[in-house]
């Protein structure tokens, strides 16, 4: 799986999204264990606080899919934008995925900007915190 094709996933999830109030579109795509990828959208709703990210669109599709494991993960945001996760979107992928998993995000010139999860969410709290 090569990052292009990550991160195409994602801006064609990006292409979906439903943004009317932000006008902020948001694709994300996951590369789960087996190799499958499950791409989502920010969905807004009129009741502000109700939207949805991305990136938990994507995983809660990986999720439904049966994957369990996030091996990479892509971000696409507005065209000229390097839209990196959120908080909440950093913490929604670490409980699926590795301080060395790729996080690549589309970048301004519509390259490919790479990061890992511990880079974007240092000495962070997960699942063998609680002993998992
Ligand atoms: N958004 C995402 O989908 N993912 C992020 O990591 C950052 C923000 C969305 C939420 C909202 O619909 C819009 O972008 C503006 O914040």
């Amino acid at each position: 799986m090569s990052d292009l094709a990550l991160i195409a996933a994602a801006q064609a999830a990006r292409d979906r999204a439903h943004a009317p109030y932000s006008r902020h579109p948001v694709g994300a795509a996951v590369l789960d264990e087996a190799g499958r990828i499950h791409a989502g959208c920010n969905v807004e709703n009129a009741a502000y606080p109700l939207g949805t990210c991305a990136e938990a669109s994507a995983i809660s599709a990986m999720v439904g899919a049966g994957g369990r494991r996030i091996a990479a993960i892509a971000v696409a945001g507005p065209e000229g934008s390097l839209c990196t996760p959120c908080g909440g979107c950093r913490q929604r992928i670490r409980e699926f995925a590795a301080g060395d998993t790729p996080v690549l995000v589309r970048d301004p010139e519509g390259g490919v900007a790479r990061f890992t999860l511990d880079e974007l969410l240092p000495a962070s709290f997960g699942p063998e915190n609680l002993g998992q």
